[in-house]
């Protein structure tokens, strides 16, 4: 390991060094030429001495990029959590990830400029982003649009949306009643979330409001995490709220769906820095994506994210996290806590379903509201 970060670190040492010395010829090579250049040829040609040293910075870049193939570790758990929800929340420097997973790169890069981008290689962006390859290099191809297109999409954010405006030929499903009610798509059914109460578990929008009210913080502004198919977003739109959901389309049209219903949708995975700046949100909301299966580390990160970007006074709503109950009281409570968030709401309530059971799991929905400064 140390071997091989100190022979990286050599070539990024001889990868800057060769751009300084290619930087240093090309300005004196542009200060000498340019009196002889005025019987001009239009391309003169590249020096040797530039293109040897272009070769040197391919090779490097290609030897950075090729030089360890998934030799990733697992990450050492004793919980049993879906290994692949494991290795889509590794904490790892900005992009560095991608060298880890060179055959899906050059699945994505391997394209046509100009031209249409091949299926293959579009379908290789979200593997990566989820393995913290992210953001990803830019390609200049056109992505692939349906054959057909809606002439019309609804206004209304829970009227159905155009299906034929889905680029199905990336799901194993066809249409969106083939997905679970669960997962967001029945749009009948998002219609009545958020709303009401049924358990001390749920907070409806209107008693969000009313507290937000008078505690004197106004909510305009929000953002919510693993927000699916936008429904929160949806519903906030009725407030007169602007809400921008972060979403993947892991498996399902989440992205597309949300889009469809003239909601935000980022692409963006948990272990990513919130795109906004510091302090300039009202509320964040963490949805069903947050929960236990996140490595506490992981959780720590992007609660610490979540801080940065709200404004003093503004919310933090963590809606029905679960857990098991020892872990909250041990490790996910304190976390929350070190926030030093004032707690306008923290409700526990025992997770009844059966692996719920099974496993003493519990759900906490907490708001809280961070100090007003610090
Ligand atoms: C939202 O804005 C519209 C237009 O300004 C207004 O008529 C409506 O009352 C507002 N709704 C809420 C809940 O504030």
């Amino acid at each position: 390991m140390g071997f091989t970060m100190g022979l990286n670190l050599l070539l990024l040492l001889a990868m800057v060094a060769t751009n300084i010395l290619s930087l240093y010829h090309l300005s004196t090579t542009m200060i000498t030429t340019k009196p002889t250049t005025t019987t001009t040829t239009n391309n003169p040609p590249v020096p040797d001495h530039l293109l040897r040293q272009l070769q040197t910075i391919r090779a490097t870049i290609n030897h950075l990029t090729r030089h360890h193939p998934t030799t990733q570790s697992t990450p050492t758990t004793t919980s049993t959590a879906p290994p692949d929800l494991l290795l889509y929340t590794q904490l790892s420097p900005i992009a560095s990830a991608c060298r880890h997973h060179p055959d899906l790169l050059h699945q994505y890069m391997n394209y046509t400029p100009f031209s249409t981008c091949p299926t293959l290689s579009s379908a290789a962006a979200e593997p990566l982003i989820l393995r913290g390859c992210h953001p990803l290099p830019r390609r200049r191809c056109f992505s692939p649009t349906p054959k057909t297109q809606s002439p019309s999409l609804p206004t209304n954010p829970f009227s159905p949306v155009p299906e034929n405006s889905i680029l199905w030929a990336n799901y194993k499903c066809k249409n969106l009643d083939c997905y679970n009610p669960d997962l967001g798509f029945d749009l009948k059914k998002e219609k009545a979330r958020f709303l009401v109460s049924k358990s001390d578990l749920d907070l409806p929008i209107s008693q969000l409001m009313d507290i937000a009210k008078k505690a004197k913080s106004v909510v305009r502004l929000a953002l919510d995490i693993g927000g699916g198919t936008g429904t929160f977003a949806a519903q906030m739109k009725q407030e007169n709220v602007t809400v921008v959901t972060t979403t993947m389309s892991l498996g399902a049209p989440y992205s597309e769906v949300a889009a469809l219903r003239g909601l935000v949708p980022l692409h963006l995975p948990l272990q990513q820095r919130l795109p906004v700046f510091d302090g300039v949100l009202d509320l964040v909301r963490c949805g069903r994506a947050v929960n236990r299966w996140i490595p506490a580390q992981a959780l720590e990160f992007l609660l610490y994210d979540v801080d940065r970007v709200l404004r003093g006074g503004g919310f933090l709503w963590v809606d029905r996290f679960f857990s098991k109950e020892v872990d909250l009281d041990k490790v996910y409570g304190p976390l929350i806590g070190k926030l030093g968030y004032k707690k306008v709401k923290w409700v526990v309530g025992k997770k009844t379903d059966q692996s719920g059971v099974k496993n003493g799991e519990v759900y906490l929905t907490a708001l809280l509201q961070k100090p007003v400064s610090r």
